[in-house]
């Protein structure tokens, strides 16, 4: 089964074993991990998901849409290279596997 592991800001980790086809804002959500809200219900129309990416990582990640693009930067949290909505990934064969960074604020 699919893991993800949430870091907090500080750093506490929590890991989670999901369901493949569940996305990280999903499962985040579900299992009430602090600091993702996931407003919108996963459609990249809110940023409350923002996510930073471990780099190790990053390689097996889908490309940012246009959507995920435009609304990364209005997330509230700083902007970086790392940075995903979490609605928009979704673990599975491909990506077993996966460690984020919760940032500080997403409101
Ligand atoms: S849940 Fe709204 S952008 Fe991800």
């Amino acid at each position: 089964m699919p893991s993800v592991t949430y870091t907090q800001p500080n750093g506490t980790q929590q890991t989670l074993q999901v369901e493949s086809g569940t996305t990280l804002m999903r499962a985040a959500v579900n299992n009430g991990v602090d600091g993702i809200i996931g407003e919108c219900g996963g459609q990249a129309m809110c940023a409350t998901c923002h996510v930073y990416v471990r780099p190790e990582y990053a390689q097996a990640l889908p490309d940012i849409s246009d959507d995920e693009d435009e609304m990364l930067d209005c997330a509230t949290a700083e902007r970086t290279d790392s940075s995903r909505l979490a609605c928009q990934i979704q673990l599975n064969a491909e990506l077993s596997e996966i460690v984020v960074d919760i940032p500080v604020g997403q409101l």
